[in-house]
């Protein structure tokens, strides 16, 4: 394991987000697994990025050939050269924060995470084994896993085999125990980072 790319979509910061606590738990299992890995953090908690207009996804594509260095490719560069991809973001209005939308529109670039061959079958092109979702939710998740099924599916299209959904849920109900159920929560990060498929 080479790098892990760390996308850090826990609104609340390191002083109040749950989330933040379950991936900084996970990934200081996977640190332990992989001493020499690099992780990357991708700090989605200011919303750096614009929102994805047509002239800015226009302008991308024009410029892709002309300067593949571009910081605009940033996104989709890491998310193609990692090879463990680490997202971690609270369970908000039955999905995720919009910040890590718009990051995955960045991510999402032809050329770069996916791409097509001669007959026009689509070809994913990120070098990573696997993905894994962190989250956290007040209430119950239940089916409606929405953001999961989505980054499944999109991770699916960037050639990525595996994804894994580990999440603490139930932590607004009140008479819940949250201190609890985090701790739960960790143990089970903790065993997924032991047992995670290698890289390819
Ligand atoms: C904007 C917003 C939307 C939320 N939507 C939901 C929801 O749809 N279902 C739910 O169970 N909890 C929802 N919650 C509660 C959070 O999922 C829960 O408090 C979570 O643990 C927050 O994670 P954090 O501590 O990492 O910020 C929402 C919270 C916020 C702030």
């Amino acid at each position: 394991m080479k790098r892990i790319l760390f996308v850090n979509a826990c609104m609340r910061g390191p002083e109040q987000s749950r989330t933040w606590r379950l991936c900084r738990t996970f990934l200081d299992a996977c640190r332990a697994r992989w001493p020499g890995a690099e992780i990357v953090e991708r700090d989605l908690t200011a919303a750096p990025l614009p929102v994805l207009t047509a002239r800015l996804d226009g302008a991308r594509h024009a410029r892709l050939a002309q300067s593949p260095g571009d910081p605009m490719f940033a996104p989709a560069r890491e998310m193609a050269g990692a090879e463990l991809v680490v997202i971690g973001a609270p369970y908000w209005d039955l999905a995720f924060p919009a910040a890590l939308k718009v990051y995955l529109e960045w991510a999402s670039m032809l050329g770069i995470t996916f791409g097509y061959t001669r007959e026009g079958q689509q070809v994913g092109m990120s070098r990573a084994a696997a993905l894994v979702y962190l989250t956290t939710a007040g209430g119950p998740i239940g089916e409606q896993n929405y953001g999961f099924q989505y980054l499944q599916g999109l991770g699916r299209m960037f050639g990525i085999p595996a994804a894994h959904c580990l999440a603490a849920e139930g932590l607004d109900i009140q008479g819940n125990d949250p201190e609890a159920i985090l701790r739960e929560a960790e143990q089970r990060a903790e065993q997924l980072a032991r047992t995670l498929e290698d890289p390819r």
